[in-house]
């Protein structure tokens, strides 16, 4: 069975450029055989500052925000970042997406494209990578960073990657469908008699 891929789109501000990049990643992720890819926008979830009461470990969700977002988390066996750099680290809105949930996020690979100036969003995604291992997920190391994307944006705002973004691309997906896969026992239900 294909893994479930979810390239999920972390800037959220009105006017940004993320679907524009999470598109094509998600494009080339339905494309790369391994995945059945889908495109989650966090600006769909409208998610507040955390507001939830409980640890998120308790599932004990009192919102309906919070239970939509934690629906379409539990639903993948995989995700690729797509994040901007905002001041040197993560937007505030992936920060807050992350933390709202737990066990969803456990034991599934997060593959990065970043984006941003001159350092390509590389300071973003490493920030993001040790935050997403307190989630136990596997930060893929392979990733797609963008320097001074807005060159790589057309009139109509959409986005070509370049040759080295395209073999960047196909390394991190190949990386994180043996991530996914290697994954999976840890992703199953205890057995009951453990479970107690
Ligand atoms: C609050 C803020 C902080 C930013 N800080 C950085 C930064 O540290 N490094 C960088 O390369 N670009 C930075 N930028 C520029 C972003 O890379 C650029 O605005 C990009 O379009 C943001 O992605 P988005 O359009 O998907 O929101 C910043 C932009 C904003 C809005």
């Amino acid at each position: 069975m294909a893994l479930k891929l979810h390239t999920i789109v972390a800037s959220t501000r009105p006017g940004r450029i993320g679907p524009a990049v999470g598109q094509r990643v998600n494009d080339v992720a339905a494309r790369n055989g391994a995945f059945d890819a889908t495109l989650i926008d966090l600006a769909d979830f409208n998610l507040p500052v955390f507001d939830e009461p409980d640890h998120p470990m308790k599932q004990a969700y009192q919102h309906e925000h919070t239970k939509r977002w934690a629906a379409s988390v539990a639903a993948a066996d995989a995700f690729v970042f797509v994040t901007p750099e905002y001041n040197f680290t993560l937007p505030p809105s992936l920060s807050n997406a992350l933390a709202y949930l737990s066990k969803e996020w456990n034991y599934k690979p997060a593959g990065f494209v970043s984006y941003g100036g001159v350092s390509g969003g590389l300071r973003a995604a490493q920030m993001a990578r040790l935050l997403v291992t307190t989630m136990k997920m596997m930060p893929v190391p392979e990733g797609v960073a963008l320097p001074n994307v807005f060159g790589q944006l057309d009139e109509a705002g959409k986005f070509t990657p370049n040759d080295l973004n395209a073999a960047g691309a196909k390394a991190m997906l190949d990386e994180t469908a043996k991530w996914a896969s290697a994954l999976k026992p840890l992703r199953q239900p205890a057995p009951l008699a453990l479970a107690s």
